[in-house]
């Protein structure tokens, strides 16, 4: 592994109990980060579709840590497949809730603390199925898309803040999120990457942390592509 250096920062992982999250707190533990995991399923439990449950981990982490340096927007959930036309309204809103509204309440919440420091790196999680649109899988796809456009949005804003905010689209690694999904939605995934394999997610996580780190100095609002080929653009 590549060691960045996080000596002396600190950084917030959401959804960082599992999964890619968790491969992204030790990358950056192992760099010298000191890092608070918010998950809805941790110790205290953070939910990042609720604004109160965002805004007392904000107060709570910075009481801890003093201040954050790294936000990783990675908390997510798939949400059912199933044609557009028959997506249950319910499935719709709460993907879109976690997804979205869960990424633009951290920011919202964090980022001013950044701004008054004149440091920080946003990094959220995104997919290349908000560039793509995967068939089956409308409200994933959807709240994807957001998060992109949040990132090109929020990364315009403060550009000058010294807050760079940055995306990832990864193609699809094999977590439990796919427990959420159907087979025949993995292997359509699986058959739409050149590679031909998922995704690892050390592979993510190296990604992300650069994004993290101060040597990603002259990049904001941007979309960075882990795809194994798929997206081309
Ligand atoms: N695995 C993939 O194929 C893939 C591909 C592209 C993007 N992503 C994205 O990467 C991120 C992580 O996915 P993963 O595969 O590690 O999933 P995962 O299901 O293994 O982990 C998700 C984590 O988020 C937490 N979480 C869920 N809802 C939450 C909420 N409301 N508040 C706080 N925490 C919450 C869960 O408890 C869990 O620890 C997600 O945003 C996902 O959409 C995943």
């Amino acid at each position: 592994m590549n060691r960045l250096d996080f000596a002396g920062r600190t950084a917030v992982v959401t959804g960082g109990l599992q999964g890619i999250g968790d491969a992204i707190v030790r990358r950056l533990k192992d760099s010298g980060a000191r890092v608070a995991i918010w998950d809805v399923g941790g110790s205290p439990s953070v939910d990042v579709s609720d604004a109160a449950s965002v805004e007392a981990a904000t107060k709570r982490t910075l009481a801890e840590l003093g201040k954050i340096d790294v936000l990783v927007n990675n908390a997510g959930i798939a949400g059912k497949n199933a044609p557009t036309v028959e997506y249950p309204v319910e499935e719709w809103e709460r993907v879109l809730r976690v997804n979205l509204t869960g990424a633009f309440l951290c920011c919202r919440a964090v980022a001013p603390n950044m701004v008054k420091a004149g440091y920080g790196r946003i990094v959220n999680i995104a997919s290349v199925a908000g560039k793509e649109g995967n068939p089956n899988a409308v409200a994933y796809s959807a709240s994807k898309a957001g998060v992109i456009s949040l990132t090109k949005s929020l990364g315009k804003e403060l550009a000058n803040s010294g807050v760079l905010v940055n995306c990832v689209t990864p193609a699809a690694a094999k977590t439990a999120i796919f427990d959420q999904m159907s087979e025949t939605h993995i292997q359509y995934m699986l058959s739409k990457i050149p590679m031909g394999r998922f995704v690892s997610v050390d592979e993510i996580a190296a990604l992300v942390c650069w994004l993290a780190s101060a040597d990603c100095s002259f990049s904001t609002g941007a979309v960075f592509d882990i795809s194994g080929g798929r997206a081309t653009y």
